[in-house]
């Protein structure tokens, strides 16, 4: 089994420290994560940054509207670098199928590989409680294994989720569904805000495909350094 690919989620506020990371961590042949905060903040300039080092990203914007505006926003963002893309599989299986569909095409008008759509499903700062509020019956991981049945059949690559739900997601759909994997933190680090962490270590042995790690490096004092101990880890 292929050790996870690290995600370095570029979550920080100042476009030159973006630009720092990324050229202090590309040659770790890690991958990048541009969420909202730089995708707001600073997309154009961090996404020339990324180009200029041949720097593969994911852009997590957890796309979620009607299927022709994903869809156009999808074809305004395939660009050489971007690998995968996050949408909410709440949008529906119609947003779903327009989001691969226009992610496929797109790449073929560029002759560029086609990112990966991922979907997001039950966000995990959700509880039961709160689906309730929603008029969503059953608790989180019903609802997250129902949802990732939906992106599975609209033919996204695989879904966003926590660690402890990749083997339980493999054995339901399959070693090919990929699983992309926030939460991990270092043994030994601080949490954050993440309430359900896993290890580098997990990650692995779990089978992840994809393992996102922000703060651990970001805000480390090191974080060439501290990417470097978690792709050991990662690596086994
Ligand atoms: O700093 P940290 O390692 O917690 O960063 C995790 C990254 O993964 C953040 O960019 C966060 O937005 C993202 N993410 C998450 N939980 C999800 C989906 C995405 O933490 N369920």
């Amino acid at each position: 089994m292929p050790s996870p690919r690290l995600v370095v989620a570029l979550d920080v506020p100042d476009p030159a420290r973006a630009a720092s990371l990324v050229a202090r961590l590309a040659p770790l042949d890690v991958l990048f994560k541009v969420g909202y905060e730089a995708f707001y903040g600073y997309g154009a300039a961090i996404g020339e940054v990324l180009a200029t080092h041949g720097a593969g990203y994911a852009l997590d914007l957890k796309l979620h509207d009607i299927p022709r505006t994903v869809e156009a926003a999808i074809r305004a963002v395939v660009r050489p670098g971007v690998r995968l893309l996050t949408v909410h599989a709440l949008g529906g299986a119609s947003m779903l199928e327009a989001a691969v569909r226009a992610a496929e095409e797109r790449a073929a008008e560029l002759s560029i590989a086609a990112p990966q759509v991922f979907a997001v499903t039950v966000l995990t700062s959700l509880g039961g409680e709160d689906l309730g509020e929603l008029g969503l019956s059953g608790g989180p991981g019903e609802n997250a294994t129902r949802l990732a049945a939906l992106a599975r059949d609209a033919r996204c690559a695989g879904v966003v989720c926590s660690v402890r739900e990749v083997e339980e997601l493999k054995s339901f759909f399959g070693a090919e569904f990929g699983t992309f994997c926030p939460g991990i933190r270092p043994s030994g680090s601080a949490h954050g805000d993440q309430k359900r962490a896993a290890t580098p270590r997990d990650a692995r042995e779990a089978g992840a495909d994809y393992a996102v790690v922000g703060r651990p490096i970001v805000e480390d004092a090191d974080p060439v350094g501290a990417a470097r101990a978690i792709l050991a880890e990662l690596r086994g």
